[in-house]
C-alpha cells in the first residue's frame, strides 16, 4: 500500500519535470496533443466559425437598430407614431374660434355696440388667421402652394391654397362681422397625419340624424357635380328648440364643409388646414344661444362628452 501511493504521487509530478523553454514551445505547438496555443485545430475551428456567426448576428442586430431609428426619427416631416398607434387616434376632432379668454369657458359674449366689446374676438381672429394672411411672406412656403379643385389635387409636396377673400365678409376689415351683431365663428379640423376622410357623397347612405338641410344641400351638390361632394360636411345648430329659433339663418363660407382635396396632411412645406367660417347672420340679441357644430365623414366619431367630431360653445350677444 504505501508503495502505490509514492508511485502516484511521482506519476503525477512527473510534468513538473518539463523545463519551462519546453513548456513554452508546447504552448505554440504540443506534439503529445497536437494543440496549437492551448488548443487543438478542431476546438479551433469551432471558436472561429462561433466568432464569425456571433458578429453576424451582432452586425445585423446593428442595422436593424440603424434602418429604424433613421426611418423614424431622422424624419422630422414623418411623425414617429401614426394613425392607430397614436393617441389621439383616427377620429379627428373639431375646433371653433375666437376662443373665450378663460379657457374653461366656452361662452363668446360681447356688446353689440363699442368697438371696446368686440376687440377681444378681433384680435384673437386677426391672430389666429394671421398664419393666412402671411402665406405668400413665408420663404418656401409660397412656391409650394397650388390653386386646388375637385378636379385638381395638389402634386406631390405641394399644398392646397386656402383663400382668406372667400371667407367675405368674415374678414378681418369687415370686423368679422361682430360689430354688425353677426358674428362669424371659425371651424377647424385637428390635423392627422396621413388621414384620409370617407367621404358622405352618396345622397343613398346619409346619416338619419344628419340635418335636413345639409342633406338637401348634398343632394344638390351631387345632381350638379359629383365631385364636388367629396367634402367633410359641417353643421351647426341651436341645441335647444328655443336655441333653434334663436339662432337664425346660417351661412358657411366658402363651403359647407372641408374640401376633399385638402386631405391626407402629410406635413408639406407651408400646409394650411381649410376653415370653415360661419356667419350667423340673425342670432338674437339679450339671450344665451347654445350652439353645436359638426363635422360629418365615415371615419369621425361622434362623441360629445370627449368632444369628438362636435363642437360646443355659447353666444350671448348683449
Ligand atoms: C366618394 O368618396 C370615396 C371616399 O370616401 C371615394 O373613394 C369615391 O371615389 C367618392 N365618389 C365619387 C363619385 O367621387
Ligand atoms: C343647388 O346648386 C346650385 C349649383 O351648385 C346652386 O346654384 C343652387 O343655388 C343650389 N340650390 C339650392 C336650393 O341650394
Amino acid at each position: 500500500m504505501p508503495n502505490s501511493k509514492i508511485e502516484q504521487f511521482e506519476m503525477e509530478t512527473k510534468p513538473l519535470k518539463k523545463t519551462s523553454k519546453q513548456k513554452f514551445s508546447d504552448f505554440f505547438y504540443n506534439e503529445e496533443t497536437g494543440a496549437i496555443m492551448g488548443r487543438t485545430p478542431e476546438s479551433w475551428g469551432k471558436i472561429i466559425i462561433f466568432y464569425v456567426i456571433f458578429y453576424i448576428v451582432l452586425a445585423a442586430l446593428f442595422a436593424i437598430c440603424m434602418v429604424t431609428f433613421l426611418q423614424h426619427f431622422i424624419n422630422p416631416r414623418v411623425p414617429r407614431l401614426q394613425q392607430e398607434y397614436s393617441l389621439i387616434g383616427t377620429s379627428p376632432g373639431l375646433g371653433f374660434r375666437p376662443l373665450p379668454p378663460d379657457v374653461r369657458s366656452t361662452l363668446i359674449w360681447y356688446k353689440g355696440t363699442g368697438y371696446d366689446s368686440y376687440k377681444y374676438w378681433e384680435d384673437q381672429l386677426i391672430d389666429f388667421l394671421s398664419v393666412y394672411k402671411k402665406k405668400g411672406q413665408t420663404a418656401g412656403a409660397g412656391q409650394n402652394i397650388y390653386n386646388c379643385d375637385f378636379k385638381n389635387l395638389p402634386p406631390q409636396g405641394k399644398v392646397c391654397d386656402v383663400d382668406i377673400r372667400s371667407w367675405s365678409p368674415c374678414i378681418d376689415e369687415n370686423h368679422f362681422s361682430f360689430h354688425k351683431s353677426s358674428p362669424c365663428i371659425f371651424l377647424k379640423l385637428n390635423r392627422i397625419y396621413g388621414w384620409r376622410p370617407e367621404f358622405y357623397n352618396e345622397t343613398s347612405v346619409l346619416p338619419t340624424e344628419m340635418p335636413l338641410d345639409l342633406q338637401y344641400h348634398i343632394k344638390n351638390i351631387t345632381d350638379h357635380n359629383r365631385d364636388n361632394a367629396n367634402m367633410v360636411w359641417v353643421s351647426c345648430h341651436g341645441e335647444t328648440p328655443a336655441d333653434k329659433e334663436n339662432i337664425g339663418p346660417i351661412k358657411y363660407l366658402p363651403n359647407h364643409g372641408f374640401p376633399g382635396y385638402y386631405y391626407p396632411y402629410n406635413n408639406a412645406e407651408g400646409y394650411l388646414s381649410p376653415l370653415v367660417a360661419v356667419h350667423l347672420q340673425r342670432p338674437r340679441t339679450g339671450i344665451v344661444i347654445n350652439i353645436e357644430c359638426r363635422a360629418w365623414a365615415r371615419n369621425i366619431k361622434y362623441n360629445r362628452r370627449d368632444g369628438l367630431g362636435v363642437v360646443h360653445f355659447e353666444l350671448m350677444i348683449e
